[in-house]
């Protein structure tokens, strides 16, 4: 216990000891972010062969001043406004920065960077099934890839996977090279038959923030047409109809390739590749239909009743007959009761 105090202490006083190093450091050279100068820009976001410009502006007497960069520089000048400009920057890697002479006993001018972002929109962005050519097979997996040529910065770039206008998945990287790379990511999908016909696109992005062009630059991908295979499934395995003018044994099912249909019932004498039959050609009884394409087949049975005025006399006759039955045993027993009470 004492032993883990001490140490913890002694990590404290390091931390300590740490933290005043990096606020005295944080102090010196944020007076050297103090430099008697303005920016007329925070930082510059430029496309590659595009053009910037800059101003940097004593904001005291100076004894020369002048911007240092790769292109654009401007030699030290006893100017109080000075400009970096550039009109076609070829420089991916630019770290221009004003510097400033104000104090005579001062061995080093006072310098700023301006931080600039250079970047390059995809040359093409495109989209394609791994190892695989045709239609999809429901319940399979595949992976679909993204190729993204000649951008920078990567470190700026978003891939999007999209199916219609859902987002299914995005990917950032966290390379810090300047110079433009190829990038490529990939998605696993298993497609089903709700996404036959479904359009998937990848989208490149860079976000360039509030400097950068605004909305930020995209690339889209052709869409990519999934073609999905997949076996016919009835959403019932039965069903009861009956006789009617208007009602169709009904088969009809979804499927990719389009399913074939055939019938079977001892009460069909020909044969039909229809999927609906009319309800007021059969007799009553059991109908079985197969759609079957060439990933499987599913059955479906329709069972056929009488109409419903068949129905009526099917109560209302044996009702009657009852009856009779009744009146005519009642008749008879009176009958007999009066022959009865004569004997
Ligand atoms: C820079 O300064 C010049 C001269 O004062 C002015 O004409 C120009 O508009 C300024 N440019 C920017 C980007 O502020
Ligand atoms: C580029 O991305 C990096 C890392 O996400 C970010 O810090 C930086 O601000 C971005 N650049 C711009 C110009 O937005």
């Amino acid at each position: 216990m004492v032993l883990s105090n001490t140490s913890n202490m002694l990590q404290c006083l390091h931390g300590l000891v740490c933290l005043s190093a990096v606020v005295l450091f944080v102090t010196l050279t944020g007076t050297q972010a103090e430099c008697p100068v303005q920016l007329s820009q925070k930082s510059v976001v430029v496309e590659y062969g595009g053009s910037a410009a800059v101003n940097c502006t004593a904001t005291v007497p100076h004894y020369g001043m002048g911007w240092e960069a790769s292109e654009g520089g401007v030699d030290k000048t006893s100017a109080s406004v000075i400009t970096w400009s550039v009109s076609d920057l070829t420089e991916w890697d630019i770290e221009p920065f004003c510097y400033i002479n104000y104090n005579k006993s001062q061995a080093k001018p006072c310098e700023v960077n301006l931080p600039v972002t250079v970047y390059k929109t995809p040359d093409s962005v495109s989209i394609s099934i791994v190892k695989h050519s045709g239609p999809m097979m429901e319940g399979n997996q595949y992976q679909l890839q993204c190729d993204v040529h000649d951008v920078a910065p990567v470190q700026n770039l978003t891939v999007k996977w999209y199916k219609g206008q859902t987002l299914l998945d995005q990917t950032t990287f966290t390379d810090t090279i300047k110079t433009p790379v190829n990038e490529m990511t990939t998605l696993l999908i298993r497609p089903d038959r709700a996404d036959d016909g479904a359009q998937y696109r990848c989208v490149a992005e860079l976000k360039l923030g509030a400097e950068g062009p605004q909305p930020p630059p995209t690339v889209t991908s052709q869409p990519l047409s999934a073609e999905v295979h997949y076996k016919p499934k009835h959403s019932n395995s039965t069903e009861t109809i009956v006789k009617n003018e208007e009602v169709m044994l009904d088969c009809t099912v979804k499927a990719n390739p389009a399913p074939t249909y055939t019938w079977h019932s001892e009460h069909l004498k020909e044969k039909s590749s229809s999927s609906k039959l009319p309800s007021s050609t059969l007799s009553p009884g059991k109908y079985t239909c197969t759609a079957e394409n060439s990933l499987g087949k599913d059955s479906k049975v329709f069972i056929v009743e009488e109409t419903d005025r068949t129905t009526f006399w099917a109560i209302v006759i044996p009702g009657v007959v009852v009856a009779l039955v009744l009146i005519i045993s009642y008749v008879i027993y009176k009958c007999k009761c009066s022959k009865n009470s004569v004997i």
